[in-house]
């Protein structure tokens, strides 16, 4: 569960990025996050991962306050940036081992998940090369299988989607569900409308750091009452 509490962040003055976000995201769902292009999504999952700090507010994950309490909090969810682009001199089973480590993931546990995660992301053949041998898409299902090392409760992925084949993103997606079924909290942002609609609980819309929107699925079809019923949706309140 991740509360974002009355959180603001301005890069610059006068220019809030985020603006008193209030959101709730419960256990046992997928919870999407949209808008446009420079709307705050990003500013705001670097808040939740304590990346960033917030200039406003708090946000509290499993009970744990990213500002009071970062460590407790971090140790409680995964993260996969929107940036893949490590470059670090380690082989990628050098990095996942460096990951668990910080998580102080145990020795068996590690072993498992390392095999479970690199086989479902179809990575197995690859831990042995070099990070910087790999493909962008590569990269990518690395910090998928690093982001679950530590079995997190709450999974926060900043548009993990792009980049990935469809055979991966059909894997991402199937262990996005599988989580929100075991009871985890998924939150993740988009721009894929279609995979909003057809994979989240939940979703929000915002523009300008502010809410424009928060609601169910079915809210959003019984509203709209249409096929593409989230893209009218969007296309209204963002564009309209
Ligand atoms: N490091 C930074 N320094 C200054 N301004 C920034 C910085 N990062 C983001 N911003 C600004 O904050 C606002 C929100 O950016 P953010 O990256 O959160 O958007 P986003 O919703 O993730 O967009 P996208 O869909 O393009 O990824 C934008 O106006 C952007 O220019
Ligand atoms: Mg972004």
């Amino acid at each position: 569960m991740i509360e974002i509490i009355d959180t603001s962040k301005s890069y610059e003055k006068g220019k809030k990025a985020v603006d008193r976000l209030n959101l709730k995201i419960g256990n046992s769902m997928i919870f999407g996050f949209l808008g446009p292009n420079g709307a705050g999504k990003t500013t705001t999952i670097k808040m939740i991962t304590g990346i960033i700090s917030a200039d406003e507010g708090d946000i509290i994950v499993d009970g744990y306050s990213i500002k009071k309490e970062p460590l407790n909090a971090k140790m409680n969810f995964g993260y996969v940036p929107d940036n893949s682009d490590i470059v670090w001199r380690l082989k990628g089973l050098e990095y996942l081992n460096f990951i668990a480590d910080i998580y102080r993931v145990s020795k068996e546990k590690r072993k498992e998940r390392i095999e479970k995660y690199s086989e479902l992301f179809d990575l197995k053949d690859n831990l042995n090369q070099y990070i910087t041998t790999y493909s962008r898409g590569m990269k990518q299902k690395l910090m998928l299988i690093a982001s679950l090392l530590n079995d997190p409760k709450n999974w926060i992925l900043d548009e993990p989607i792009v980049g990935l084949d469809p055979i991966i993103a059909h894997a991402l997606k199937t262990e996005m569900q599988q989580r929100a079924k075991d009871g985890g909290c998924v939150f993740f942002s988009t721009h894929i409308l279609e995979i909003a609609e057809q994979l989240c609980d939940k979703i929000a819309i915002i523009n300008k750091g502010c809410l424009l929107f928060e609601g169910t699925i079915e809210e959003v079809k019984e509203a709209k009452n249409q096929e593409n019923s989230l893209e009218q949706l969007f296309l209204e309140l963002v564009d309209g």
